[in-house]
């Protein structure tokens, strides 16, 4: 079942998707939750952190599992999203940080089945954030990816690395291979979570949920899955909206 929950800007989007999290949490205090890294999710992390400093939820029983890593960056290299996840939200929760899993970016073999086993022996993944790509990718599971794939090494796609310049000094310092949780790995999880927000993701937003449901727009297999809720701004919703689908 697809859930839309709409928000007016990104500040009320964060705080509504960070309520999907806490409930979660607060009903499930072993939940393993699946996370990502991005520009969309800093918000959400940043609302998870106050309710934890408030004193309203408790991650000493969680588990996390991310869903991706930049190949041949180190957990010290600040794009690392091993890093990303240190400042953006662990070091500032009360979660073991041993119970924090990535795949290893700089592993040389076999770190795809590793990590699927990691996973297994968690209990699978109860709750899956994701971030939606410009261009329909979740994780780093580019356009025209296998859907019956779990984490495996994959070459990032010249507009991915074009939108992931940003966070480096120049785009020739952008890695161009990533481990990525595959489709398989991430349709496995009991329920979804996908955020989107402003005007560049509506179109693919839009594709991803009405449209085709084809690999070359991986997120559109999330039609698919039994248990989505999207929460997602105006500006992401715009062509949702003129369409009257929601
Ligand atoms: C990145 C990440 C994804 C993320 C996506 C969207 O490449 N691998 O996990 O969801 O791109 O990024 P953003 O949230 O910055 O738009």
């Amino acid at each position: 079942m697809l859930k839309i929950i709409a928000a007016t800007d990104y500040n009320s989007q964060s705080r509504k998707a960070a309520a999907v999290i806490a409930a979660e949490v607060t009903l499930n205090s072993k939940a393993c939750l699946g996370l990502a890294t991005g520009s969309s999710p800093i918000g959400l992390y940043k609302q998870l952190i106050a309710w934890h400093k408030q004193g309203d939820l408790d991650f000493s029983g969680i588990t996390a599992a991310n869903l991706d890593e930049y190949v041949g960056l180190d957990a010290a290299h600040e794009q690392s999203y091993k890093y990303f996840m240190k400042t953006n939200l662990f070091d500032s929760i009360n979660i073991d940080q041993k119970n924090c899993y990535i795949p290893n970016g700089l592993a040389k073999d076999d770190e795809g089945k590793r990590y699927d086993d990691v996973i297994a022996a968690l209990g699978g993944v109860d709750l899956q954030l994701l971030g939606l790509g410009l261009n329909g990718h979740i994780g780093f599971n580019e356009p025209d990816s296998c859907f019956a794939k779990g984490t495996h090494l994959v070459e990032l796609t010249a507009s991915t690395i074009e939108a992931n310049a940003r966070f480096f000094a120049s785009r020739s310092d952008v890695p161009t291979q990533a481990y990525t949780m595959g489709i398989k790995t991430i349709m496995a999880a009991k329920k979804i979570l996908l955020i989107a927000n402003g005007d560049a993701k509506a179109q693919i937003l839009y594709d991803a949920l009405f449209g085709e449901i084809t690999p070359n727009v991986p997120a559109s297999i999330l039609q698919l899955h039994p248990d989505v809720t999207v929460v997602a701004d105006d500006c992401a919703l715009k062509i949702i909206k003129e369409k009257g689908l929601l």
